[in-house]
């Protein structure tokens, strides 16, 4: 029986990079993406030999979506499950003062990047047939609103409600969707967020038990391989530090 193959987006780091590696090891051909070649290079390094294809591929240059699917070999192919991982929050600043060329990049990347990869890479699940899944990561942000979420949060809320309107639009195929809403996670999201400070990404965890990247492999892993006639629409995850808070009270 020919292998499963995953494609994910933002291969090179955090939630991708553990997924990447979890798939690998459990038998999967994995087709690494994201900017970074070397790191996708050295994941295609650790993992066992012949399982991970790295293809550098930017989500906000369509051009690149399509020509890294066209170029998919025979042994990458058909995909199985896209992992519609890639994502980034810029900035954590409230209305005035935020850089609009930050939300351009969060617009182009967690949405239209998300919106580009599906199109290209649904002729590839329906040809992978019974079992194909799209898996998109939105976020607690997209529920829950806090001061300097703004956009972030408003392009999450698109994820999840875009993962619906594909469950309507895929009906009666084989492909199934899933909005997956992870908390707080330690990965290099906030070094990314607060534009390369790696001692605010330390900082931001400091005492505090999070998600994992390996956490987040389990679950794709789960929510990937669960029996074809099911569909998890929708999964959130916390850590247990982390509550779905009541709305904020402003005090004089
Ligand atoms: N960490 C959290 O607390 C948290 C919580 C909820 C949701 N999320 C979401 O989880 C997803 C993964 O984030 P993470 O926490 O694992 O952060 P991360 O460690 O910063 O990883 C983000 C990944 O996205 C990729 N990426 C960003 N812009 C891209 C672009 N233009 N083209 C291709 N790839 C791009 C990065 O790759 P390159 O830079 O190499 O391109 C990197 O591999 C994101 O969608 C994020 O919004 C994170």
């Amino acid at each position: 029986m020919p292998q499963s193959v995953i494609f994910i987006t933002g291969a090179t780091s955090g939630f991708g990079a553990a997924t990447a590696r979890l798939f690998a090891r459990q038998g999967w051909k994995v087709v690494a993406t994201g900017r970074r070649q070397q790191r996708l290079e050295a994941l295609r390094d650790e993992c066992p030999e012949g399982s991970v294809l790295p293809l550098q591929m930017d989500v906000t240059d369509r051009q690149s979506i399509v020509d890294t699917v066209a170029s998919l070999p025979p042994e990458f192919s058909p995909v199985k499950c896209l992992f519609n991982n890639a994502g980034l929050a810029l900035g954590a600043k409230s209305m005035p003062d935020i850089r609009l060329e930050d939300w351009r990049t969060m617009a182009e990347t967690n949405i239209m990047g998300l919106v580009h990869t599906t199109q290209e890479m649904l002729p590839q699940l329906k040809k992978a047939g019974r079992g194909a899944s799209i898996i998109n990561v939105g976020s607690v942000a997209g529920r829950f609103a806090y001061p300097g979420g703004n956009f972030y949060g408003a392009s999450k809320a698109f994820v999840h409600h875009f993962s619906y309107e594909l469950r309507c639009d895929l009906a009666g195929s084989d492909i199934r969707v899933t909005n997956f809403s992870p908390g707080m996670a330690k990965t290099e999201f906030t070094e990314v967020r607060t534009y390369g400070d790696k001692q605010a990404n330390e900082d931001f965890y400091e005492g505090l038990k999070p998600i994992l990247p390996e956490d987040v492999a389990d679950i794709i892993w789960f929510i990937a391989n669960i029996p074809a006639h099911l569909n998890i629409n929708s999964l959130e995850l916390m850590p247990l530090i982390q509550v779905p808070a009541i709305p904020k009270i402003v005090r004089d």
